[in-house]
């Protein structure tokens, strides 16, 4: 065995640049406290606690049973695929032909090929900020530089007109919508999308639009398809989405882009030299999830409601907080910035990094710096958890800050 060598392998400049996703590094430190036999209130991960619905757990037991355990067509199978055509008929009235529809390994593979086929060196990709973690680093990863808009509290975090107009340059190739967001779980109304429709169509804009948080939404608040809105944005939008959140299906990694003919066929020809396909059983499974009854997708939403009810009932109660209620998804993005300059814990806490490591060491409570969205001050609670976890967590939170 080789015990020194003066050769060190290099890492590419593209890799080199990637970060760590800021959200999976938050669980990873919970992680090592929770070795230590600590119990740690975790707040930073993304996903649905419930267990996979039991009619889709069966799917893909049927699936392997009937043989189901081989490459399937590069961009998934005819099944799913007229599956998913039926699902936004059905939802939104829009049509689409299985070509229109590529299925990849979970909607964060879905949004890497859409950027991979459509922007590269030299373009620019518009993003609204606060915005997912890992937008940033997907658009790096293909060359393409990006340009983030702040977008901020007093507007609901949510990018108006003006805002993108100021922000289109003659480099300027794609925007990046999403709603629900993560983190802030701001949904635009369809009037604030058709206004930024607006503006798209006079520029020269494609639209990536993430719609993966579509099924959590709360009160009055209704997620709106962004291509479905007219025929001109059908032409020059990338719809993305997926089953990680509606259907408690993270890990089977099923997520799917739908869009004009050209570009998914682009982005299947992308995929069939990357992965092959996506997991022939899992696939299997969405077939299910989307055919089948929806009354799980109802119950979930119903307890997440629930939970949302719960989170701002006790943050109101906490000093020094202040939060915007969120109308989707299932996350809390609240101001904490009147504790910066404060000891706490022992520690000095001057940001949002400072804030959540204070929080985690000092009161095993786990939440993620909203430096990380692009939001210095605030940070993301994921109440994608249980009721006992959410109140003890809180509890804790309270404690350290009173
Ligand atoms: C806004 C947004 N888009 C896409 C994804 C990716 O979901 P998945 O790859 O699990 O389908 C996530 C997951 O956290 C997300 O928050």
């Amino acid at each position: 065995m080789q015990t020194k060598s003066a050769y060190q392998m290099p890492v590419s400049p593209m890799a080199a640049a990637v970060q760590p996703s800021a959200t999976l590094a938050a669980g990873a430190k919970a992680r090592q406290l929770k070795t230590q036999g600590i119990h740690v209130y975790d707040f930073s991960l993304g996903e649905p606690d419930f267990t996979t619905p039991e009619h889709i757990m069966q799917a893909a037991a049927d699936a392997m049973k009937a043989g189901h355990t081989h490459y399937t067509a590069a961009s998934g199978i005819v099944e799913l695929r007229q599956a998913i055509c039926r699902w936004y008929k059905k939802t939104y009235g829009i049509d689409y032909t299985a070509e229109q529809v590529i299925v990849s390994n979970g909607a964060k593979h879905s949004i890497h090929n859409t950027l991979a086929s459509i922007v590269g060196p030299g373009d620019e990709v518009i993003i609204p900020s606060p915005y997912w973690v890992s937008y940033s680093d997907l658009v790096q990863m293909t060359g393409a530089t990006y340009k983030l808009v702040h977008c901020s509290a007093e507007s609901g975090f949510k990018m108006t007109p003006a805002q993108l107009k100021a922000a289109i340059s003659p480099r300027s190739k794609l925007l990046m919508l999403n709603s629900p967001s993560n983190p802030t779980g701001a949904v635009y109304s369809r009037k604030e999308l058709e206004s930024l429709a607006d503006v798209v169509l006079d520029s020269n804009l494609a639209v990536l639009s993430d719609e993966i948080y579509e099924q959590l939404v709360y009160g009055d608040a209704q997620a709106t398809c962004f291509a479905a809105m007219r025929k001109e944005l059908y032409d020059r939008t990338i719809t993305i989405s997926g089953a990680s959140k509606s259907y408690a299906m993270t890990g089977w990694r099923m997520g799917w882009a739908l869009g004009p003919l050209h570009v998914i066929k682009a982005m299947g020809n992308v995929q069939s030299q990357q992965t092959s396909c996506p997991s022939s059983i899992s696939q299997y499974t969405a077939v299910a999830a989307l055919d089948g009854d929806q009354q799980c997708v109802a119950d979930m939403r119903k307890e997440f409601a629930a939970r949302r009810e719960l989170v701002l009932r006790r943050l109101k109660e906490i000093p020094g907080v202040a939060i915007l209620p969120p109308d989707g998804a299932f996350y809390a993005f609240f101001d904490v910035s009147k504790h910066f300059g404060r000891t706490l814990g022992g520690k000095p806490v001057t940001d949002s990094a400072s804030f959540c490591l204070v929080a985690l060491e000092a009161a095993h409570v786990n939440l993620v710096q909203g430096s990380a969205f692009g939001a210095e001050g605030y940070v993301r609670m994921s109440y994608a958890t249980s009721r006992e976890q959410i109140n003890g967590g809180l509890d804790r939170l309270e404690q350290l800050l009173k």
